[in-house]
């Protein structure tokens, strides 16, 4: 496995895998890889030749008070991670490599990132599609994996490269949940032992409403109070609970009733951590086995 961090190395080195006919796979990461990270580079290793791994907080992404500063870097576990999962290249660049001084474009998405994260976090996803296409442009990938744990980061790039006519095929992958449910992420590594058990009430409501609408439950109203009751008990403060069509992400009326599809989509903050999650109701399995909320949250003060 190769390890770069200049733009015109990982160009270079692209441009000759791909000069041997090589299938070049990319998975963009922020680093602090866990199980969810490594599946997708498991799967690129199925759909490519060439898998490429770019590790970079990119600071275009995080608005002032979010949390750019103490986002975990572990470069070093990253590479070994990244070798036992049998990466070729791993892209690891300096924030000045990625925006060097004068640079002053940006890629803006429309409607698909407005609501749910686009409405909590201003500019986020136009850092997102910024780095993103940055990277596509360095790669030239057949195919670029994305998780599907970040349902809506997924379909703004499904957008972007739609719209801007880029030959890649975007690849959506499961999301990854330790054992009792919770999506894995880099971010859960701050939870607190007790935010932690409070943390799982997020994918036991989420497979609540999944069971609900296998038993025929279609009301919007009704699933978003399935998942805001119990969420709204062990959050701090919840960003949004919401039901939308899972393409576009227009927000289902509340006095409508699902179609066969629709996301169910959670952001919440478990002490300070900001933590999200979703189903796609008619497709998702439930993230949790029936009976699994655990009671003794309910006797917190
Ligand atoms: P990051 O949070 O590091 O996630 C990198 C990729 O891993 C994303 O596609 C994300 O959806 C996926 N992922 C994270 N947790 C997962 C899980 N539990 N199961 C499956 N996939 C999971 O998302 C980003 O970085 C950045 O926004 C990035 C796309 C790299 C642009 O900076």
């Amino acid at each position: 496995m190769d390890l770069v961090h200049q733009p015109a190395q990982l160009r270079r080195a692209c441009d000759y895998a791909r000069a041997r006919g090589l299938r070049i796979g990319l998975v963009p990461t922020m680093g602090a890889l866990h199980q969810g990270h490594l599946s997708l580079i498991a799967e690129a290793r199925q759909r490519a030749d060439f898998v490429v791994v770019s590790i970079f907080v990119n600071p275009t992404q995080f608005g002032p008070n979010e949390d750019l500063a103490r986002y975990p870097r572990t470069l070093e576990q990253d590479l070994d991670q990244c070798e036992r999962a049998q990466a070729h290249l791993v892209f690891a660049p300096e924030t000045t490599a990625m925006y060097p001084a004068g640079e002053e474009t940006r890629v803006r998405v429309g409607a698909t990132s407005q609501p749910l994260c686009g409405a909590h976090r201003p500019g986020h996803f136009e850092g997102v599609a910024t780095v993103v296409v940055k990277l596509f442009a360095l790669v030239g990938p057949s195919v670029a994996m994305f998780g599907r744990k970040d349902y809506q980061q997924l379909q703004v790039i499904r957008r972007v490269v739609s719209d801007l006519m880029l030959p890649i095929e975007v690849v959506g992958a499961a999301t990854v949940r330790e054992a009792d449910g919770l999506a894995m992420s880099s971010r859960n590594r701050f939870l607190a032992e007790a935010d932690r058990a409070r943390a799982r009430t997020i994918p036991q409501a989420l497979s609540e409403a999944v069971r609900a609408f296998a038993g025929g439950e279609r009301s919007v109203a009704r699933f978003r109070a399935l998942v805001l009751g119990p969420v709204s008990a062990a959050a701090s403060s919840v960003d949004y609970v919401e039901l939308t069509d899972p393409d576009t992400l227009v927000a289902c009326p509340a006095d409508a009733t699902a179609g066969d599809r629709a996301l169910l989509a959670v952001a919440a903050r478990i002490g300070t951590t900001r933590l999200i999650d979703n189903v796609v109701l008619g497709e998702a399995e439930a993230p949790c086995a029936p009976g699994s909320a655990d009671h003794s949250l309910d006797q917190r003060g």
